[in-house]
């Protein structure tokens, strides 16, 4: 339904649980020393692979209502007895009325903001602050691809990348790689203090399987946008998966984390 598979979220979990910017989440766990009884709101929250990172490091008592469109994620949930967890199946793009802000100390997401319009993302700043609540966004994707070794070709599809960043994922034209720097700029306005870290993915001949699915994903992208461009790229295609195959590609995807708080009372 999402265009999200299970598959490709379980395959991502555990290279996001490595590239998070640890001095951020650091951070928010200093600020989480601060309150008691937390409330989490986690949007686009797939299968719960945020939760199932921060619940732990978060510690004490926590309440976590996990947000999704897509009814086959949320039913993949790994329950797990760290905290209390909701589940609502809702459209983000619309339900903006049945989206429960009520008692949230935290909104957090991860991989999502860069699917979303600067109208949705000044949308969802409003509301964070109208609940004076703490914001944690990760893994937005930055608009950087770096292959090694690298290959003519390399730059152009990231061109193509970053333009099919800015299609329409439901949410209004997205912003894709300004998402996280749009959203600090909103939030600051606001009044948070805004702290913005890279957290690149940095993968390894061994995540063979992660770099082969994100190449494929991204010859798809370009197929959509420009279909009349992909002949062009096949040479390049081939020669990527020859290398991935062989164990001898490095690719690095660029990510920001950004941790917001410090609200005045
Ligand atoms: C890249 S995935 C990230 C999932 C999860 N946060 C993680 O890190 O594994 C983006 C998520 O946003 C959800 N999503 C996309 N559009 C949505 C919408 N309009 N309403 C609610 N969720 C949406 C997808 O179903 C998917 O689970």
């Amino acid at each position: 339904m999402s265009g999200f598979s299970a598959e490709w979220l379980a395959l991502r979990e555990p290279v996001d649980a490595a590239s998070r910017h640890a001095e951020l989440t650091a951070r928010l766990i200093d600020w989480r020393q601060t309150r008691g009884h937390l409330s989490v709101l986690d949007l686009g929250s797939g299968t719960g692979a945020n939760c199932r990172f921060l619940a732990p490091l978060l510690g004490g008592e926590q309440h976590w209502r996990l947000v999704d469109h897509d009814p086959a994620l949320l039913m993949q949930y790994a329950v797990f007895d760290q905290c209390p967890v909701e589940r609502h199946c809702l459209d983000l793009t619309g339900d903006w009325d049945r989206l429960d802000f009520r008692d949230v100390q935290l909104v957090t997401a991860s991989a999502l903001i860069d699917l979303v319009s600067a109208t949705w993302l000044e949308r969802l700043a409003w509301r964070c602050r109208e609940a004076q609540a703490a914001v944690f966004i990760v893994l937005t994707y930055d608009g950087t691809l770096v292959w090694e070794p690298a290959l003519p070709g390399d730059e152009t599809v990231c061109e193509w990348v970053n333009r099919h960043q800015h299609t329409d994922k439901g949410f209004g034209p997205a912003l894709g790689p300004q998402a996280a720097p749009a959203f600090k700029a909103l939030l600051e306005r606001l009044g948070y203090q805004v702290n913005l870290r890279p957290s690149p993915w940095r993968l390894e001949p061994a995540q063979a399987a992660l770099q082969a699915a994100l190449l494929e994903g991204w010859m798809a992208a370009v197929r959509e946008i420009a279909p009349d461009a992909v002949d062009g790229l096949s040479e390049w295609a081939m020669q990527r998966r020859r290398l991935i195959e062989q164990g001898h590609s490095r690719l690095q995807v660029g990510h920001w984390d950004l941790f917001a708080a410090g609200l005045p009372i």
